[in-house]
């Protein structure tokens, strides 16, 4: 039983599909290695070891409800090469997307049976998690209090030989409790996922989101993306371009 992680991120580091990835990572019994397909580059180093595996699992973001052309490069590739070797595999998706519902990944998913049927493999289902770049920041954020708390319980130890004061404890366990509830859902699905996986049987298809209110979720993304406007192009951004 051998476990074949992709992360189809196109990002260096800090993905939410790496966060994702390292999860499932952690519940996956047997054999399992992670690798990642960020651009064309990354096909053959993965072809060359992909034989030796039963199931694939492609945890990857949603790029306008489709498959990332960086991801379809490695689909291109295994097409090729099931054809030849007759190899087949069981294939699972974990798909986040940025907006909130997880039923958004709904297309990608009929693409990837649609890609099983094709190379003759079993299409073992998916799950869709909405919100993705929401529990990734809750993720940074629960590193970030860490290392504020720990920082802080430090410095009142060493200064006032107050080593547990409790407004640091209640400023962190604040923090650690409202990032679980963000991710509880995501957590529970991705657990029922692994389960699936390792037995090595259908898993279906299921969606999930960040537990957040709609409204919510709608406010702090826009204030997200107005912040991150102004940083990287300004308010004005593409208005003197010429065509
Ligand atoms: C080019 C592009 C297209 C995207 N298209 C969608 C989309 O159609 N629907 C959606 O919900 N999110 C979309 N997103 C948001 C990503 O799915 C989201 O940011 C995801 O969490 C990124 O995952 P990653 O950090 O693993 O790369 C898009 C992002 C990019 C960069």
């Amino acid at each position: 039983m051998k476990t074949l992680l992709i992360n189809g991120t196109t990002k260096q580091s800090n993905s939410a599909s790496g966060y994702f990835a390292r999860f499932l990572y952690l519940f996956l019994k047997g054999e399992k290695k992670m690798v990642k397909v960020r651009n064309k580059l990354d096909v053959p180093r993965i072809m060359n070891v992909i034989d030796e595996y039963d199931a694939l699992v492609f945890v990857t973001p949603l790029y306008c409800d489709g498959v990332p052309s960086n991801v379809l490069y490695l689909m291109q590739a295994l097409e090729k090469r099931c054809k030849e070797t007759g190899k087949t595999f069981k294939v699972y998706v974990l798909c986040n997307s940025g907006f909130i519902e997880g039923r958004q990944s709904e297309a990608l998913f009929k693409v990837y049976k649609n890609f099983c049927d094709r190379i003759s493999s079993e299409w073992c289902g998916g799950l869709g998690i909405g919100g993705g770049v929401m529990l990734n920041v809750t993720k940074m954020v629960f590193f970030f209090a860490t290392l504020v708390a720990l920082g802080l319980f430090l410095y009142n130890g060493v200064k006032y030989g107050l080593w547990v004061s409790n407004d640091v404890t209640l400023f962190y366990l604040s923090i650690v409790v409202t990032a679980l509830i963000f991710n509880a859902a995501a957590f529970a699905y991705m657990l029922s996922m692994c389960g699936s996986i390792n037995h090595r049987r259908q898993h279906g298809i299921r969606f999930t989101r960040a537990l957040v209110f709609a409204w919510l979720f709608a406010l702090v993304a826009d204030a997200g993306f107005v912040i991150v406007s102004m940083f990287r192009g300004g308010f004005w951004r593409g208005i003197n371009r010429k065509l």
